[in-house]
């Protein structure tokens, strides 16, 4: 149980601080890093930071709103990781929007082999663009990222084979919409090119040396990069999609919560992950990729699996800002 003792708010807002930190590894759209955590004696607060939001390539903020909702998903995991049961109450003020969830300590658990596994691999996750090996993705991996998706409300469904040749179609669709587009053009090279804040965006060596020849082509970020490709391709990648019956902000705030824990759970498996947000990004083709759902739901992301190049060196980490540069302290109380 928890108590309000001084010694107890005290290590609770250790843990904040120390939960925030870890969450700083957390993907996000062009590594933007879009939030921004407000820690309090008693509660901690996430919000968007606006000024790190890509409105060309995401104008109604949906890949903000799931790259906050990792971030907050991994916030989860290292405050259990820590031993405390957690509250999330997601959009808690109907008056300001920008203000994502309050997380709260409801009791102390107890620290398992899993829970810390799972704050160890998001030391090791990365999106990785290489094409994939020609192992196939079994049907029990598949099976296992379903059940944690669908554990935090959201579910995952595998392209059958002649939907992977319609997702083709739709990222060919979205990747022509988007350099027809000069503000998305403009913060893909800000982000994957020079310009961007200390700490954030795409580093050359996360970025492939030469367009990969896979089927469902590659974000081009329009910037060459250092990350060796190889001849590869992705005939053996599984694609996924995360989907579910709304579409609005806390939905979108699901989908990164589940994101973060199907990605951390592929980490451990020894699965590589790339997401492909494009299609979703833009209006037309996300139309297509609900056709494609058959309208049971809305898609959120589409994910790439593929089972990780053991022969070849992982590409490197992307940047991170500082702990200072995401989270504000009160120490008031209020
Ligand atoms: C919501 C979201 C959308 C993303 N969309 C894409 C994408 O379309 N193409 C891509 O190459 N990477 C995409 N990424 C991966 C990010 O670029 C990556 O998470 C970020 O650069 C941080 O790098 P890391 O995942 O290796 O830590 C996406 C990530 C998130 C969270």
């Amino acid at each position: 149980m928890t108590t309000t003792t001084g010694e107890h708010r005290q290590s609770t807002a250790a843990a904040f601080a120390q939960a925030v930190d870890a969450a700083r590894r957390a993907p996000s759209i062009h590594n933007t890093q879009p939030w921004h955590w407000r820690i309090h004696p008693d509660r901690l607060d996430l919000y968007a930071d606006t000024s790190r939001a890509l409105p060309g390539t995401d104008p109604d903020g949906r890949m903000l709103l799931v790259s906050c909702g990792a971030a907050l998903h991994h916030a989860q995991v290292a405050l259990r990781a820590a031993g405390h049961e957690v509250a999330v109450r997601p959009l808690p003020d109907p008056a300001d929007a920008d203000h994502l969830a309050t997380v709260t300590v409801v009791g102390d658990t107890p620290v398992t082999a899993g829970a810390v596994r799972l704050v160890q691999a998001m030391q090791l996750r990365h999106t990785d663009r290489r094409p994939t090996v020609d192992v196939p993705v079994t049907a029990e991996q598949v099976d296992e990222l379903r059940r944690i998706a669908g554990a935090v409300g959201v579910h995952l469904h595998k392209l059958t084979p002649d939907q992977v040749t319609d997702l083709v179609v739709a990222v060919s669709h979205a990747e022509d919409a988007a350099a027809a587009e000069p503000a998305a053009l403009a913060e893909s090279h800000l982000w994957a090119g020079p310009g961007h804040p200390a700490g954030t965006g795409l580093p050359p060596e996360v970025i492939p040396d030469r367009r990969p020849e896979t089927d469902v082509g590659e974000r081009d970020f329009g910037v060459r990069g250092t990350l060796m490709t190889g001849g590869g391709h992705d005939k053996a990648s599984t694609y996924v999609v995360l989907f579910g019956a709304d579409d609005d902000r806390a939905a979108w705030l699901r989908a990164g919560q589940a994101l973060s824990a199907v990605w951390l759970d592929a980490t451990m498996q020894g699965l590589a992950v790339l997401p492909f947000s494009q299609v979703i990004e833009i209006d037309g083709t996300r139309a297509m990729m609900r056709r494609l759902l058959s309208h049971l739901g809305y898609a959120y992301l589409v994910l790439r699996l593929g089972v990780a190049d053991p022969e070849h060196a992982l590409p490197g980490h992307t940047p991170r800002l500082p702990f200072e540069a995401t989270a504000t302290i009160d120490e008031t109380g209020r």
